[in-house]
């Protein structure tokens, strides 16, 4: 993987920008680096999920969290996330969810639920078609711990 410190100035710019189109300019860099440990992290993500996401979807990711049966539309069960997809665990798809690029109404838009998520130091990450996508250090720790509790059976 490739570093260069101008990489991880431009991807931060582009999280700055909170913006799709700012972050095709980031470079293919990870600054956080290591995917076991530090700030992104499987560790850092699942107290990160536990914090923002398991009041819905669980502590263990299963959709079963207390504010599930509150909702209207049903809470899906995270760890069937690859399955669900012919077992292809896409990340970019996680951080996208969970950043409000997908735009799904049950996550009510970025800001008001994962503003403290969205303005974490900035990190990227290669996509499936090697385009880096920008995201935050506590996003990208949560699609990797959610990658670590996926169910491998279809
Ligand atoms: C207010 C409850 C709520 C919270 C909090 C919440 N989610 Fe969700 N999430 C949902 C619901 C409901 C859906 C399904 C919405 C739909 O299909 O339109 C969903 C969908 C998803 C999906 C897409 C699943 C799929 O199979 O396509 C992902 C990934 C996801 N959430 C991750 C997260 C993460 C990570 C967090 C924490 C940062 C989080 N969610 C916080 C309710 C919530």
């Amino acid at each position: 993987m490739i570093r260069s410190r101008r990489a991880a100035t431009m991807a931060a710019a582009a999280v700055a920008l909170a913006g799709a189109a700012a972050a095709q300019q980031a470079g293919p860099s990870d600054p956080a680096g290591d995917p076991t440990g530090g700030p992104t992290g499987p560790e850092a993500g699942r107290a990160a999920f536990i914090e923002a996401c398991a009041g819905c979807h669980g502590r263990e990711a299963g959709g079963d969290g207390p504010t599930a049966e509150l909702l209207t539309v049903e809470v899906p069960d995270l760890t069937r996330f690859a399955a669900r997809n012919a077992g292809t665990y896409d990340i970019v798809r996680v951080i996208q969810t969970i950043d409000g690029r997908q735009g799904l109404a049950a996550h009510g838009g970025p800001m008001p639920m994962f503003g403290g998520l969205l303005t974490g130091p900035a990190a990227v990450v290669d996509g499936p078609d090697g385009a880096p996508v920008a995201t935050t250090e506590p996003i990208l720790a949560i699609a990797r711990w959610l990658e670590t509790v996926q169910e491998e059976t279809p």
